[in-house]
């Protein structure tokens, strides 16, 4: 698989296949790929003849204290493992391209209620960083095509926001989360879990689980359900951040009525973050 880091390498590229007629999807991601991201590629397939998987990480969507310098980079195998599962071109841009002006002085794209909830109250400016990378990797690789993973569901409801407000002619995928065979979404920072830890960590999966069972139970008291699911997570050893019942298609309070519901959750494991939400149709 091609590595490319410029924008004129990757205007080559497009050029050629835009002559050919050939859809583009995009696979945004932050490299250290593992089955989760896969699947991502190969979902891609189905919707473009051609895939770009952008391996950046941005550090506009971390925060002081979090884990930009030790985020896990490993860019050769990543091209290995993209192309095996479908990829065409890698497009891992420093930050000077993504950022021609510098990141204090970078235009930023900003989805403003729907971000500063649940992940948002607790990494303030994290998914201004998030609308902000993908804005430009949208206008550099101008897909027809996005694919984001459903493990990160509040981040693909901020972006399809934004493609709806901006009226960007992308349609945005969602992929299913993958899991290992004890439930535990797969994600880069699992790495960061000790031998205790990743024991305990398919718990965050199991509580949603149960609360979602709880709802297709009939059960509508909302409040007391995130209650006993936050509980239930600190009795495994989890600092919960949030547990939040909400309605899937805009994280509003669901009402007695909503179908469609998303539980969501953030839970700190040691030094660990983790997040994870379970969709249910009641
Ligand atoms: O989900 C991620 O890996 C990142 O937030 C994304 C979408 C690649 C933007 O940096």
């Amino acid at each position: 698989m091609r590595i490319i880091h410029t924008r004129e390498d990757l205007r080559e590229q497009l050029d050629g296949w835009r002559r050919e007629r050939e859809h583009v999807a995009i696979v945004p991601t932050m490299g250290a790929l593992h089955a989760g991201h896969i699947s991502l590629v190969e979902l891609a397939r189905e919707h473009a003849e051609r895939i770009v998987v952008t391996v950046f990480v941005n550090p506009t969507q971390f925060g002081e204290d979090e884990d930009f310098a030790e985020y896990p980079r490993s860019l050769e195998r990543d091209a290995r493992q993209a192309k095996r599962a479908g990829g065409d071109l890698m497009f891992a841009p420093d930050v000077d391209t993504v950022y021609p002006v510098g990141v204090e002085n970078a235009t930023t794209i900003s989805v403003p209620g729907l971000s500063e909830n649940f992940c948002g109250s607790f990494r303030p400016g994290h998914f201004d960083g998030v609308t902000t990378v993908v804005a430009r990797l949208f206008a550099m690789v101008q897909p027809d095509v996005a694919i984001f993973g459903q493990k990160d569901y509040q981040q693909q409801i901020v972006i399809r926001r934004m493609v709806e407000d901006l009226s960007l002619p992308i349609r945005i995928v969602t992929a299913a989360t993958v899991r290992d065979d004890d439930g535990l979404a797969l994600s880069s920072r699992n790495a960061y879990l000790n031998e205790d830890e990743r024991a305990a960590a398919p718990m965050l999966y199991r509580t949603l689980c149960d609360v979602a069972k709880q709802l297709q139970d009939g059960k509508r008291n909302f409040d007391e359900l995130e209650a006993q699911a936050s509980a239930a997570l600190e009795t495994a050893g989890f600092e919960p951040e949030y547990v939040a019942i909400r309605r899937a298609l805009d994280l509003t309070p669901p009402n007695r009525d909503c179908d469609e519901i998303v539980i969501l959750s953030a839970a700190r494991l040691g030094k660990t973050r983790l997040i994870d939400n379970v969709v249910v149709t009641v």
